[in-house]
């Protein structure tokens, strides 16, 4: 039991926690990246398993034949592995910008990030809109910067856009000399030394050519004009960009910058050794009651992501849990603060490697998996007793909408159960109008509808007949007691009838047609509020 472990050994184990997410646009080479830091980790021993995975899902489970069709990752994964004397859990996320709901609450769930950019193609947006997420929350963020093996921008011209458009100071832990059939390999500028490139996916760690300082009088003879042009940038570098300070990084204002190429290995090494001694390990976090530290006692923890039947052997819903204090043993009983429910899971699941595992034990930091059949909602906080309600999952204002009624009235009841699962899940939004009957779905793109549509049909056995509605804006209203309260917001409501429904929590939003007739309702209602962003509490 929790209350039995050692003070010392629970925060020995947090201390040696990292837990981050790997983020970027579609293509830049995050899965590679992913099978690449899983291998030099030696939880796996072959290249190809992550994309081996990648495809036996897609054979094995129906709903992901949308990703198939598209050839883009819609669900998230965890995966757990142990480098060095640290063990580390890696959460991917969706690339796909529909998607970008699900990997913002993934975001809720980690201590650092890994931006992948594509060295050809810089900052893109769907990296543009995480890094948005990621420093909202002064998430630190470290920057690997991958394809050099191909005819790519500028070094130079890649870390000034990166800082422009992120506004984030970059320091670079590593430079490029040379690129695409020129690429000669990478000055590590703290080590005072250089790893040469050679291509090709067999190496493992230790195996590279490493030549000892920068300024290797061989260099210029074995790498030509690549070394002088390298060296020019270094000497750049060095004058511009300021040292790397910890504190900086830490607040998410400064990036660690690596250079490599993941699909032949190289440049990951140095990531996955950044992250170990860099990254900081879980810390304190906000409930509404009070701040709760990794290393107590008491096991709390909060589930920031539902996904259903992601074995369709099982037809399980598995609520991922952030493991946010104490420590976590099979079989202790367990308590979900919303509903006041027990909970005795017997059944955990970590993520080891690419495997689904029994767990025992688990501390601040990772990620466990609850199969549940609906005890469990996005945003829940799970403790031994405590009444704590974890803060921050956020939900955001839908920029798309759609009706949805069945073809057969006779499978209303399915529909409705349908939903709220989906809706539990954070696959889509559920609203309720408050006049009309029919239900409203609202999303952040348009994929989320046809994979809601395509579960339905699959998992529920509902064909539902999903149509245009005439909303693009969404807007939670809420009314300070200083402003009339809920006298005053019923009042709203009452006045609004038309275009106020309700959604999963039953959390009251106006939806309109225009941005336009937002601004005009803001002025005729002072006293109201208009949310873009929900926190679950
Ligand atoms: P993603 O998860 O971010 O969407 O990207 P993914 O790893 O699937 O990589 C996208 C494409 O980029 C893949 O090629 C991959 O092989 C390639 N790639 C990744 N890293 C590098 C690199 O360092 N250099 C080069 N030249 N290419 C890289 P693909 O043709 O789409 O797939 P595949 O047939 O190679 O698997």
């Amino acid at each position: 039991m929790s209350t039995d472990q050692q003070p010392s050994r629970i925060q020995s184990e947090v201390r040696r926690r990292r837990t981050f997410a790997i983020i970027s646009h579609p293509d830049a080479g995050k899965t590679t990246l992913t099978e690449k830091l899983l291998l030099f980790s030696g939880a796996i021993q072959i290249a190809g398993s992550v994309k081996a995975r990648k495809a036996s899902r897609h054979a094995t489970s129906d709903w992901m034949e949308i990703e198939k069709q598209r050839g883009i990752s819609v669900a998230s994964s965890v995966m757990q592995m142990e480098y060095r004397d640290c063990v580390i859990n890696l959460l991917d996320t969706p690339g796909h910008q529909d998607f970008s709901e699900d990997t913002y609450r993934v975001l809720t769930a980690v201590d650092a990030a890994l931006m992948v950019i594509d060295a050809a193609n810089g900052v893109e947006p769907q990296t543009r809109r995480l890094l948005q997420v990621c420093r909202a929350r002064n998430t630190p963020i470290l920057t690997f910067v991958n394809k050099m093996d191909r005819e790519v921008q500028e070094p130079l011209a890649l870390m000034d856009e990166i800082e422009r458009e992120l506004g984030m100071t970059v320091v670079p832990f590593t430079w490029p000399v040379g690129m695409g059939k020129h690429f000669h390999g990478v000055m590590d500028l703290r080590q005072e030394r250089m790893r040469v490139f050679s291509p090709g996916e067999d190496r493992v760690a230790g195996t590279e050519e490493v030549l000892e300082g920068l300024n290797n009088p061989a260099y210029a003879e074995r790498f030509g004009m690549e070394y002088g042009n390298a060296q020019g940038e270094i000497e750049l570098v060095n004058e511009a960009a300021p040292p790397f300070d910890l504190e900086a990084f830490l607040s998410g204002s400064q990036t660690p910058m690596f250079f490599g190429s993941a699909v032949n290995n190289f440049g990951v090494q140095e990531v996955l050794d950044a992250l170990v001694e860099l990254a900081p390990p879980p810390a304190e976090r906000a409930a509404m009651q009070r701040v709760v530290q990794p290393e107590e006692p008491k096991f709390t923890g909060v589930v920031f992501k539902i996904q259903a039947n992601m074995d369709p052997a099982h037809r399980d819903r598995i609520a991922f849990l952030r493991v946010a204090s104490g420590h976590f043993s099979r079989g202790m009983r367990l308590k979900v603060v919303r509903s006041g429910k027990e909970l005795r899971p017997n059944t955990v699941v970590s993520f080891l490697s690419q495997r689904r595992e029994l767990l025992d034990e688990a501390f601040a930091g990772d990620i466990i998996g609850i199969p549940n059949h609906g005890v469990l909602q996005l945003g829940d906080t799970i403790t031994e007793g405590e009444a704590l309600q974890y803060t921050g999952l956020p939900f955001f204002a839908p920029e798309m909408f759609r009706s949805v009624e069945v073809a057969d009235p006779l499978k209303t009841k399915q529909l409705r159960e349908g939903l709220r699962q989906l809706g539990e899940e954070g696959a889509i939004q559920v609203f309720r109008p408050e006049a009309g009957s029919v239900l409203l779905l609202g999303a952040v793109g348009q994929l989320q509808f046809e994979v809601v549509a395509h579960r339905l049909e699959h998992e529920y056995g509902v064909k539902a007949r999903v149509t245009s509605a005439r909303y693009n804006v969404a807007r939670w209203v809420t009314c300070d007691e200083a402003d009339g309260g809920e006298k005053e917001l019923r009042r709203f409501i009452d006045h609004n009838a038309h275009r106020v429904a309700w959604d999963a929590v039953n959390a009251p939003t106006v939806l309109l047609e225009y941005a336009g007739e937002l601004r005009a309702m803001q002025e005729n209602w002072p006293k109201i509020k208009f949310h873009a962003l929900r926190e679950h509490a």
